[in-house]
């Protein structure tokens, strides 16, 4: 890592480890999953493909980290629980649920095709996530019950919903009539007016679905004399079952004991405060500027199975550069963002009150659509390269006080670009020019910049060779919104001047001010407002519905486009 003078920037990144004995759950619920469900028409109330689809990316999702002992989902939300011991990513909260809903995006996206082949992705998926800490196996086993005690209200309540609007009711009407029911009407009135018998509908539906593990034997080779070698193996099994609250399920399953620890009694009643901790959520301070910086997780080894070029990848930045501009577009309140590398920082403006500037929802749900479209633009920027690993990244979320403070943060990620890409030529120029990766390394210790500079004009044979490498290796890639006069003619037929504005990559020098003083937009009042002659919209590319939404005064407006997907729109438009 570089050091810099804008190093102290790190200290305003505050710990959130979740300490021991609390038991991590991190859970996980889709973001906008009402439109989603109707663009890609899911069966109403229930689509036993959409269900079948969260807990296949919910049990490679525990396969894939071994820590993760039980999960359970329903509708579009998982729970993953983690062995009681985890010192997974140290227990660090934001690192923790990004991870686990980064995977789980980016999986939804790969296999989607594996449960809905007919029907093409029309905008990328994305999730939210927390972390819900559980001080005792007393409060797991309350929180167990209460996501199952939501399963069984919510569906109960979708079928009642869905049969009155099948049989001539509108939906206003339907919950009119719902208005106040208990259980047991409910279960009347399916039976008596739908012949519906509730406990003969699909456990899956009903119960929602676990996922635990096993110990199973798995053969890893043979002996000479043909026997087979085995070994234990943890493997992730789906369960479904009535009551996952209860002792005797859990004591069926000796991991669930051994790994988190038995249950004292059945539970009859929910504790309300329990149910008040769950829904607790800390926010970030008023009036800063919000960072959320995502990192891609392991792309050192990524970028290996992927043969991405050495050591700049032009391919795979315009990628991270392509999901940066469709984050821009989705979450208005980010003014600014800058990436390097497999990293990306964004800034919200100071007022911000994005998700209430609750920290999880606004780090899990940048991080989620930043996975998720990596993961289908994969193909358009390497139409060549099949993706073999499940692309995936961390975030977190860093306040800065003052506009001084946050230039500061983005001069430090602009050195740590230039430093490590000056390092990573001479690195690479040296192993080309025959030396072993480990002499190239010691060669390099201890060298300055000025030495570099002079090692790469030596190899290269190039006067100044550095400054003849792209802007974007140099400099990496600044992503923000910039509007410009545009004229057009009103329906009246007059000439009248609006302004546009559209989310551009540019590869500058940010760490000069002169970048700040061309640009006052970015950090300071961006466009005029609706009031003004001109009223200036966005178009918002991800939506088959088109939200237009002018970009200050957030007036939105809905325009049907049925031809336009995500993938077929341009990045940047203007109406
Ligand atoms: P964690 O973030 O801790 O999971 O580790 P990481 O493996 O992702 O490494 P880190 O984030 O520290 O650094 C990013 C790594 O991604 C670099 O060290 C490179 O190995 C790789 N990488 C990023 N961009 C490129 C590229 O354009 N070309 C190549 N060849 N590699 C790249
Ligand atoms: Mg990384």
């Amino acid at each position: 890592m570089a050091n810099s003078k804008y190093e102290y920037v790190k200290s305003f990144e505050v710990e959130d480890e979740i300490m021991l004995p609390n038991i991590i759950v991190v859970h996980i619920d889709g973001r906008d999953f009402g439109r989603f469900s109707e663009v890609h028409e899911f069966v109403k109330p229930n689509d036993k493909r959409a269900l079948e689809l969260m807990n296949d990316c919910a049990k490679t999702v525990s396969e894939q980290f071994p820590d993760i002992i039980f999960s359970y989902g329903f509708s579009n939300e998982y729970s993953f629980v983690f062995k009681k011991e985890t010192k997974f990513y140290q227990r660090r909260a934001s690192k923790v649920l990004s991870l686990i809903i980064s995977y789980f995006s980016s999986l939804y996206v790969t296999k989607w095709k594996e449960f809905f082949p007919q029907t093409g992705m029309r905008f990328p998926p994305s999730f939210q996530s927390q972390v819900i800490s559980c001080a005792s196996m007393e409060v797991l086993q309350a929180y167990l019950a209460w996501r199952q005690r939501e399963c069984h209200l919510s569906n109960q309540y979708n079928t009642c919903l869905w049969e009155l609007i099948r049989n001539g009711k509108s939906e206003k009407e339907a919950q009119e009539i719902l208005k106040g029911t208990h259980k047991q009407d409910k279960n009347e009135l399916l039976y008596q007016g739908f012949n519906i018998n509730y406990k003969e509908q699909e456990t899956i539906f009903r119960q929602g679905t676990c996922i635990l593990k096993t110990e199973v034997q798995h053969i890893v080779k043979y002996n000479q004399d043909g026997s087979p070698v085995q070994r234990l193996r943890m493997k992730a099994i789906k369960v479904h079952s009535k009551n996952i609250a209860s002792r005797s399920f859990w004591n069926d399953y000796l991991c669930l004991c051994r790994e988190l620890g038995q249950f004292a009694e059945d539970v009859n009643k929910i504790k309300p405060d329990y149910v008040k901790s769950f829904l607790h959520v800390s926010k970030l301070m008023p009036s800063t500027w919000i960072v959320i910086r995502v990192d891609g997780c392991h792309f050192h080894r990524f970028s290996d199975v992927h043969e991405f070029e050495k050591p700049n990848d032009a391919q795979a930045l315009n990628l991270m550069n392509s999901c940066a501009v469709g984050v821009l577009e989705e979450f208005k309140d980010i003014v600014f963002s800058y990436g390097v590398s497999d990293e990306y920082s964004f800034v919200l403006k100071k007022e911000s009150q994005l998700y209430q500037r609750r920290s999880s929802e606004i780090v899990s749900a940048i991080v989620s659509l930043f996975s998720s479209m990596y993961t289908i633009k994969w193909k358009e920027f390497f139409p060549q390269k099949e993706l073999k690993h499940v692309p995936y990244f961390d975030g977190r979320a860093v306040c800065y006080p003052t506009s001084e403070i946050l230039l500061d943060y983005l001069a430090w990620r602009q050195v740590d670009c230039h430093i490590n890409n000056q390092y990573n030529t001479c690195f690479w120029m040296l192993v080309k020019s025959g030396k072993s990766k480990s002499e190239a390394q010691n060669y390099l210790k201890g060298t300055q910049s000025q030495e570099k500079n002079e090692l790469l004009m030596r190899l290269s044979g190039i006067i100044d060779y550095y400054n003849t490498l792209p802007l974007m290796f140099r400099q990496g890639s600044s992503v923000f919104w910039h509007t410009h006069d545009d004229k057009k003619m009103s329906n009246q037929g007059n000439e009248a001047v609006g302004k546009c504005c559209k989310v551009v990559v540019e590869h500058c020098n940010i760490i000069e001010k002169s970048f700040w003083e061309a640009h006052p937009d970015i950090l300071g009042e961006k466009f005029s407002c609706c009031k003004s002659l001109g009223c200036t919209f966005a178009l918002d590319s991800h939506h088959l519905t088109r939200r237009v939404t002018c970009c200050d005064c957030k007036v939105a407006k809905f325009a049907r486009s049925d031809s336009l997907s995500l993938l077929e729109q341009p990045s940047t438009n203007c109406l």
